[in-house]
């Protein structure tokens, strides 16, 4: 385990932290962009209330719900489905990085940030897509919108380096570029010529 991580009862054991569970709904798909680039997988994120990127989740009391089933709470308030999330689609627990925000007194226990994976058919995604912008109860309010991760790379830097280019909520942002590495969504030299366009373009 990398160095800030912590196993799933580890994470548990601090009674005193705050715990966010997230989650990466992905399908592969054999549509292509203008009849010629692989769309290849879809992933959804969601444009946040404050403009930034994440995933679709939030905060769980596990002294009330475990885990899990707080996960699926929160994907029933944001995306409009209570899909379920099982055990073993947990990927990492780890300490979320001090901000100015969790600095003041209201919220100055600890936050562990738990991701999981989940790979579902196309068909259910697009019903996840549909749920999330027409009975979803936070949309327009806490989730402003589903986007779609593009995965391919375009001339000067459009497609996947230009989305890694945009801010994101914690480290939502690598735990994306994490699993496009795990997961063989996007080969290991694509995804470093990306990461390496995207620093450029931020610039
Ligand atoms: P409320 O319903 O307003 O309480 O929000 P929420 O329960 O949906 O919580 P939210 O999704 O904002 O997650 C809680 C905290 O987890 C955020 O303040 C961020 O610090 C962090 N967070 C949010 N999204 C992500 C994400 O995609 N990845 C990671 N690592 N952290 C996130
Ligand atoms: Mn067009
Ligand atoms: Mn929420
Ligand atoms: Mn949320
Ligand atoms: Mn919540
Ligand atoms: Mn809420």
């Amino acid at each position: 385990m990398a160095s800030g991580q912590l196993s799933r009862a580890e994470a548990l054991a601090c009674s005193g932290c705050r715990h966010a569970c997230h989650v990466m709904l992905y399908c592969d798909t054999s549509t292509q962009l203008f009849g010629r680039i692989p769309i290849r997988h879809i992933i959804l994120m969601q444009m946040r209330f404050d403009g930034l990127l994440g995933f679709p989740g939030g905060l769980v009391n596990p002294s009330e719900e475990t885990l899990e089933a707080g996960l699926s709470r929160e994907l029933s308030e944001e995306v409009g489905v209570a899909l379920p999330i099982n055990v073993e689609d947990h990927v990492e627990s780890c300490y979320a990085p001090a901000t100015s925000s969790s600095s003041s007194a209201s919220s100055s226990r600890r936050l562990i940030t738990h991701f999981y994976v989940k790979k579902m058919e196309e068909e259910q995604i697009r019903e996840v897509e549909r749920a999330a912008a027409s009975t979803a109860t936070d949309h327009g309010q806490e989730v402003l919108g589903m986007v779609r991760v593009p995965l391919y790379a375009m001339k000067g830097g459009g497609g996947l380096a230009s989305f890694l280019s945009h801010s994101f909520i914690g480290n939502a942002r690598s735990q994306l570029v994490d699993s496009l590495s795990r997961l063989g969504l996007v080969s290991p030299a694509e995804l470093q010529r990306a990461l390496d366009k995207s620093l450029e373009t931020h610039a």
